[in-house]
């Protein structure tokens, strides 16, 4: 298979970077933290909000292009628990956005076959705003596609303790007083449970930063960063990222990237994340 049978170059540079592609050597899960709204705005002597808006139409062909190279899951971060801290009136915004966004994409949503997932501490979210979640949630349940998961009032270091707290409740309900908990029982309690880690983490507009997102589960990914501000993260920026995936080596602390002879992929990435230390 070519990456041209998955989608067509839209201009030159477009179709030289997919040139470089392997179609067979694509992440399965890119995760990504859509930075430089606001700046994006302040350059052109617009409200943030402005910023939003058009991170809002970079996030749709975002979403399409990762759809149409098949990846299994795209997770993108919206909206953060530290996020509150900004002024009230820029809250209000996003969220409107975020309603909007889950209201205008869910046609597109279901013509890709695209399942809608959320991660984070939704019972803070404000109730109209979880309406909007659970419909979108159950309108595309049955899609078979990629999983788009966003990840709202999400912060890393929470849902870590949220799922020890799970597991500690589980546990003293059970009547189990002396029990060890292992990597994979804390996997199995995060808000991502079952699905698999990203192994590309994309940051955009230049900040070195992994701004509490996703601290379990990038373990092993590749980090790419881009100076491009989100709202000009157009596909080509996406093929460059994937590009670069490809040129790494991964090795997940073992000293070659290709699994173990006769041992699946999955089975063997375990292995060497046990092992490691
Ligand atoms: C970061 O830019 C962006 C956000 C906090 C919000 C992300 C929201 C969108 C891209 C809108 C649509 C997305 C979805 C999934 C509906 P910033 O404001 O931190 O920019 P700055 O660092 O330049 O100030």
């Amino acid at each position: 298979m070519k990456i041209t049978d998955l989608l067509k170059p839209a201009n030159r540079e477009e179709a030289q970077l997919l040139e470089k592609l392997d179609p067979k050597r694509l992440p399965k899960h890119i995760a990504i933290i859509m930075d430089g709204n606001g700046r994006w705005a302040q350059r052109r002597h617009l409200p943030r909000v402005a910023g939003h808006r058009a991170g809002m139409k970079a996030t749709r062909d975002v979403v399409e292009t990762c759809s149409r190279l098949r990846l299994s899951c795209l997770t993108l971060y919206a909206f953060s628990l530290e996020n509150w801290r900004r002024p009230h009136a820029e809250v209000n915004f996003l969220m409107r956005l975020l309603r909007e966004y889950v209201k205008r994409e869910l046609e597109s949503l279901q013509e890709n076959n695209i399942r809608l997932l959320f991660i984070g501490r939704s019972t803070e979210l404000p109730a109209e705003v979880r309406k909007d979640m659970q419909d979108a949630i159950q309108q595309t349940s049955a899609n078979t596609g990629m999983k788009l998961i966003v990840a709202l009032n999400y912060g890393g270091r929470a849902e870590i303790t949220d799922a020890i707290n799970v597991i500690i409740r589980t546990a003293d309900a059970n009547g189990i007083t002396h029990f060890q908990v292992d990597e994979q029982m804390i996997s199995d309690h995060l808000y991502t449970a079952g699905l698999p880690d990203p192994d590309l983490l994309i940051r955009t507009s230049g900040e070195m930063r992994v701004s509490n997102f996703l601290l379990w589960q990038i373990a092993y990914a590749e980090i790419y960063i881009t100076e491009a501000l989100w709202p000009d993260f157009s596909r080509a920026r996406l093929f460059e990222a994937l590009v670069e995936f490809q040129k790494r080596e991964r090795r997940y602390g073992g000293l070659s990237e290709s699994p173990a002879h006769g041992a699946s992929e999955e089975v063997t990435e375990r292995r060497f994340r046990s092992v490691r230390g």
